[in-house]
């Protein structure tokens, strides 16, 4: 487990190299949609423990697929986005519109993006690392019951 908090230590050192404004992302989220019909609505990121006046950048993979801001319950922005397209979305903008990624008639294969911000609440590693261990032998436990 050292080894990969290493590599991802590592990585998010080559990321915020790349930063904007010398925001640090501390923070990634992996989504994967298998097909035209996994989707997700219109939502605003949860911001609570968002860095103010951070940047949530959306990196999107695999195949196109629609992506879309919606103000007041109008979608007013819909564009299928090729793989390598970066969505710059700032903190009073996520506050303010919502942004989805729609299902689709047509047939669409794997995709998905890499979600990354600033947060506010950093847990060190060696917490991590106590807190899969807790949850492992609780999980062992359960099963055997
Ligand atoms: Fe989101």
């Amino acid at each position: 487990m050292k080894d990969f908090s290493d590599k991802v230590n590592l990585v998010l050192t080559k990321y915020n190299l790349l930063g904007k404004e010398n925001q640090k992302h501390n923070h990634f989220i992996i989504t994967k949609y298998k097909n035209e019909k996994d989707n997700i609505g219109f939502h605003n990121d949860k911001d609570r423990d968002f860095e103010p006046g951070s940047w949530v950048v959306i990196v999107k993979f695999g195949e196109a697929r629609k992506f879309e801001f919606q103000y007041e319950d109008k979608t007013f922005w819909s564009k299928k986005l090729d793989a390598g397209t970066a969505i710059f979305l700032n903190y009073e903008t996520n506050r303010i519109i919502k942004h989805g990624v729609p299902d689709m008639k047509e047939k669409v294969g794997m995709s998905g993006s890499v979600v990354t911000r600033s947060i506010k609440t950093v847990i060190p590693w060696d917490t991590v690392h106590k807190n899969i261990e807790k949850s492992n032998k609780l999980r062992n436990k359960n099963k055997k019951e």
